[in-house]
């Protein structure tokens, strides 16, 4: 089966990683959405991808962490998208998961290169096992070690390799790193018939990221990926 992940949410159609951008993948009837977090200075799941608040507004000095959950609220992440969204401000996981049906997979993705978050594995299984939630959840991070430490907590929580760049037999370091792991998350790019084929024979889902074109979104298709993290709503839209 083909799963497609909404990459941030519907970041094409709302400020992306906010409560809107999840509604609008939901309302496409998303399978699966993919979302970003970090720890606020009070140990908060804040749902973003970047380390600091620059794009949504430059004159936001810090980082995440330096900021509490009150003041993050307090930032608007909807004006540099549109007038409409003015006011928008970032979401916790918690809200998230409220609003997110069970039978939608979440990936989350623990952002925590470069800026490491001390106890954010903790707090996010501790977050999931309060929501009752660790069903139809991938955690996924370019920190295979956050992966490691998801793993010794949570056994059963379904753990996603994220890979940026071009190893070298990326497949035997999946195999021999002592990761459970579900599948791999590699960069589109360099995304080709072996990788896929490695990884299919050490039984794991190969879903690379990110996808935007038809034409390359039914290239990987034919190749035999299990499905991509696209920003595309006709990709992700079953
Ligand atoms: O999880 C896939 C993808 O989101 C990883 O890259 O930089 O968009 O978080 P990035
Ligand atoms: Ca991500």
């Amino acid at each position: 089966m083909i799963i497609n992940f909404a990459h941030r949410g519907s970041l094409t159609e709302a400020p992306e990683n906010s409560l809107p951008a999840i509604k609008k993948a939901i309302e496409h009837g998303a399978k699966a959405i993919e979302l970003d977090v970090q720890l606020s200075k009070d140990n908060h799941l804040v749902v973003i991808h970047d380390h600091h608040f620059k794009r949504f507004n430059p004159s936001i000095n810090g980082l995440v962490r330096d900021y509490t959950l009150a003041e993050i609220k307090n930032i608007d992440i909807g004006s540099s998208f549109s007038k409409e969204f003015e006011g928008t401000s970032l979401t916790t996981l918690e809200e998230v998961l409220e609003i997110c049906p069970e039978d939608t997979l979440l990936n989350i993705e623990i952002k925590n290169i470069p800026v490491i978050y001390e106890g954010i594995e903790e707090i996010l299984v501790n977050c999931l096992r309060d929501h009752n939630r660790f069903q139809n959840i991938i955690i996924s991070s370019f920190d295979h070690h956050a992966l490691q430490k998801v793993q010794a907590l949570e056994p059963s929580l379904k753990l996603g390799l994220l890979i940026y760049y071009r190893m070298v037999n990326p497949w035997e370091y999946a195999k021999n790193c002592g990761l459970n792991l579900t599948s791999v998350h590699p960069l589109q790019t360099w995304t080709d018939q072996q990788f896929i084929e490695e990884f299919h024979n050490l039984g794991l889902k190969v879903y690379p990221f990110t996808v935007n074109e038809e034409k390359r979104y039914k290239e990987l298709i034919d190749l035999g990926v299990d499905g991509v993290f696209s920003n595309t709503p006709s990709i992700f839209t079953p």
